[in-house]
């Protein structure tokens, strides 16, 4: 899959996705971030992309010929429209099934406001949708569009190890992973669940599904509610609190 970010300050993006898991994945080929400056599409000479905004209001603005040029660019490195999206605090509020759905194209194309944000001519004539990571302002759209593409990238084929490291997560389904523990068994006085410790899949399973289903209940009522939980599920629930 590959994703182009149009951008004023390219290294804030790819500082984060050129290391650890993502970077790996670019290194490898299995996507590929070309990071696009809005400002090499400046309608001047000396670089100026924003200008004051009409009917008032503080601060500037970013123009459309910025993001207009950085769309085309973009096109042409994809040999194709990419599916194309404006970071906004005005869009929807990005989730794993957002993450799905964008995970579906071959080529994606963030573009990402500063300032004031982006002239609305522009956004509106090239982006299929503008998403949100959540109701609150950032200063600019690339710590947004960070977010949008690493929980993207897990998904794609050859990013994460095997495909049970996304199928098996919090927000995959309705429910949140059930806790999980590694090494040593015994640490301050705490000890692991002797059931994750003796090997027994169908116990071991049985056991997360409760453990998932109380964590769900206690942490995120709005989740467990989505839930179809069966009087079996209770019971292994009430076993679980009890220490069963
Ligand atoms: C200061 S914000 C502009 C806010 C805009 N004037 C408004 O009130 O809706 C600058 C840029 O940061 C990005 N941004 C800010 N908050 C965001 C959020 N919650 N989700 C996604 N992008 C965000 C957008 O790209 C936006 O153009």
């Amino acid at each position: 899959m590959n994703f182009y970010v149009a951008t004023l300050f390219p290294e804030q993006v790819t500082s984060y996705l050129n290391t650890s898991i993502t970077g790996r994945a670019i290194a490898k080929g299995a996507i590929s971030l070309e990071c696009i400056q809005m400002r090499d599409y400046a309608p001047n000479t000396y670089g100026r992309v924003d200008d004051t905004i009409y009917g008032g209001g503080t601060g500037m603005m970013i123009r459309c010929e910025p993001v207009y040029g950085a769309y085309e660019k973009a096109c042409e490195l994809a040999g194709e429209k990419p599916y194309t999206v404006y970071m906004s605090p005005k869009g929807s509020v990005f989730d794993e099934k957002k993450a799905h759905e964008l995970a579906s194209h071959k080529n994606l194309l963030i573009i990402c406001g500063h300032y004031e944000g982006i002239d609305a001519r522009v956004t509106d004539m090239v982006c299929d949708e503008e998403i949100s990571i959540g109701d609150y302002v950032l200063t600019g759209g690339e710590t947004a569009a960070i977010v949008v593409l690493d929980a993207v990238a897990r998904l794609v084929p050859g990013v994460l190890p095997n495909e049970e490291a996304y199928t098996s997560e919090s927000h995959t389904g309705n429910l949140l992973e059930a806790p999980q523990y590694t090494m040593p068994a015994e640490w301050n006085g705490v000890t692991v669940p002797e059931i994750l410790r003796n090997g027994n899949d169908a116990l071991i399973g049985e056991y997360n599904r409760a453990a998932a289903l109380c964590d769900t209940l206690k942490r995120r009522p709005d989740l467990f509610d989505k839930e179809v939980v069966s009087e079996e599920d209770w019971e292994k629930m009430l076993a679980f609190e009890k220490g069963l």
